[in-house]
C-alpha cells in the first residue's frame, strides 16, 4: 500500500505549499468514493489529479488486479455518437452493428469513470449523464435489459461551471452531483518555486539548467502551465543537445519567453545598453529585439501577479543575475576565460570588463 502511495505521489513534482496542499487533497480523496470535480486552467495537471484519485484504495476490485480508469473526452465525441460510446451497442442495433460493443459506463464498473472536459457537454447529453449518475444503471443502444454499473465519477474542466450554470449552459443538478468535492489545481504562476525542480525533472538527467535560463523561466507567466513548461524544456534540450551542449541556457529557449517580461524589465533589462552603468558595455545575456507587440497588453498571457517575483526589485535583480551567471560560469570553467567566452557566447573583452565591473574572482578562493 505504501509503495503504491509513493508511486502516485512521485507524479506530482514540486515542493510549493500549493502543490503540497493539492497532494494532501488527492490523498484524502483516494480513500473515498465521493464524486470529484477537478477544475483548473489548461495544462495544470487536471488529468494527472483525476488518475491519481482514480487509483485509490476504494477503486481496487476485491478480485485483485488494477481497477479500471475509463476516460471519456466529452469535447471529442460528437453528440450523435455519445450514447453509443457511453452505453455501448447491442448486436444488430442498427445497420453495421455486427458485434456487441461495450460502452464506457460498463467498462468503468468497479473503477472510475473520468468525464474530461465536462464543460463542453451539450445540454441534451448532460441529461443522459445525469440519469446514469443518479441510477448507476444503463441500457445498451439497441435494447436489452437495464444493467448496473458501480463506478466512481471524477470530472474535469477548465471552464467556470458555476458561471455556466448561471448562464443556463450547464444543468445545476448535474453540477451538484459532480462537484461533491471540488479540487482546484493551481496554475504554475502561483507556484513559481516549483519551476526549477519541474524544469530539471523535464530535462534529460545528463543536462544542466543554466541560472540565466532558470531566471527567464521563473519570470514567464505560463498560460499553458506545466504542459507549456514541458514543451519548452523538450525543445531546449533538443537544441542544446544538437550543438553538443550539456546545459540549457537562455539562447536555447523560445524567443517569446524572453520577451514575455513585464514592461520595466523589457525596457531596461535585456537591452545591453541599460544593463550596466556603462552605456556601451554589452550584456552577457543575449540581446533581444523588443517590438511593440511584446507590450503586455498585446500578449495573450495575463500579467504576472506582482508578489510572485518581487516585481519592484526586478532591475536590481537582473544585474544580480548577470553577475551570478558570470560568476558561476567562471567557477564552472575554473577561470578559463576562453571557455567562459564559448559557454556564454559573448566577446572576450565583455567578459573581462564584466569581471572588473562586478569585482568577480576568476577562481574559487577556497
Ligand atoms: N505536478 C506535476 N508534476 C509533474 N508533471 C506534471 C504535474 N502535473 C501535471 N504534469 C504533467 O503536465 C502535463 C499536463 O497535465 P494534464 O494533461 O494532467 O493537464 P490538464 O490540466 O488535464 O490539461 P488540459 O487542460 O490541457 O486537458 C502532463 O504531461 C502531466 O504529466
Ligand atoms: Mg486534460
Amino acid at each position: 500500500m505504501s509503495s503504491s502511495r509513493e508511486s502516485w505521489e512521485s507524479m506530482f513534482v514540486g515542493e510549493s505549499p500549493a502543490l503540497r496542499a493539492l497532494v494532501d487533497e488527492v490523498r484524502l480523496l483516494r480513500g473515498s468514493d465521493v464524486p470529484v470535480l477537478v477544475v483548473g486552467e489548461t495544462g495544470t495537471g487536471k488529468e494527472a489529479v483525476a488518475r491519481a484519485i482514480g487509483g485509490g484504495a476504494l477503486a481496487l476490485p476485491a478480485a485483485g488486479g488494477a481497477a479500471p480508469f475509463v476516460p471519456v473526452n466529452c469535447a471529442a465525441i460528437p453528440e450523435p455518437l455519445l450514447e453509443a460510446e457511453l452505453f455501448g451497442v447491442e448486436r444488430g442495433a442498427f445497420t453495421g452493428a455486427t458485434e456487441r460493443r461495450l460502452g464506457r459506463i460498463e467498462e468503468a464498473d468497479g473503477g472510475t469513470l473520468f468525464l474530461d472536459e465536462i464543460g463542453e457537454l451539450p445540454l441534451s447529453a448532460q441529461a443522459k449523464i445525469l440519469r446514469v449518475l443518479q441510477e448507476h444503471r444503463f441500457r445498451r443502444v439497441g435494447g436489452g435489459a437495464e444493467r448496473p454499473s458501480a463506478f466512481r465519477v471524477v470530472a474535469a474542466t477548465h471552464r467556470n461551471l458555476r458561471a455556466a450554470v448561471r448562464e443556463g449552459r450547464f444543468r445545476e443538478d448535474l453540477f451538484f452531483r459532480l462537484a461533491v468535492y471540488e479540487v482546484d489545481v493551481p496554475p504554475l504562476r502561483v507556484r513559481t518555486g516549483d519551476i526549477a525542480v519541474l524544469a530539471r525533472h523535464f530535462l534529460p538527467s545528463s543536462m544542466q539548467l543554466a541560472p540565466s535560463a532558470l531566471a527567464i523561466l521563473e519570470r514567464h507567466p505560463w498560460p499553458g502551465n506545466i504542459r507549456e513548461l514541458q514543451n519548452v524544456l523538450r525543445r531546449a534540450a533538443l537544441i542544446a543537445g544538437s550543438m553538443g551542449g550539456v546545459e540549457v541556457a537562455g539562447p536555447h529557449l523560445p524567443a517569446y519567453l524572453v520577451r514575455s517580461v513585464p514592461p520595466p524589465v523589457i525596457a531596461t533589462s535585456f537591452r545591453p545598453s541599460r544593463l550596466s552603468e556603462h552605456p556601451k558595455m554589452p550584456s552577457i545575456f543575449p540581446p533581444v529585439i523588443v517590438r511593440a507587440s511584446t507590450r503586455p497588453e498585446a500578449m495573450s498571457a495575463p500579467p504576472e501577479p506582482r508578489e510572485r517575483t518581487g516585481g519592484s526589485q526586478r532591475p536590481a535583480r537582473l544585474a544580480d543575475l548577470e553577475r551570478q551567471a558570470l560568476q558561476q560560469a567562471l567557477h564552472r570553467c575554473n577561470g578559463d576565460i576562453a571557455r567562459v567566452v564559448r559557454e556564454l557566447g559573448v566577446g572576450r573583452s565583455t567578459v573581462y570588463r564584466k569581471i572588473k565591473q562586478y569585482k568577480l574572482e576568476r577562481r574559487r578562493s577556497e
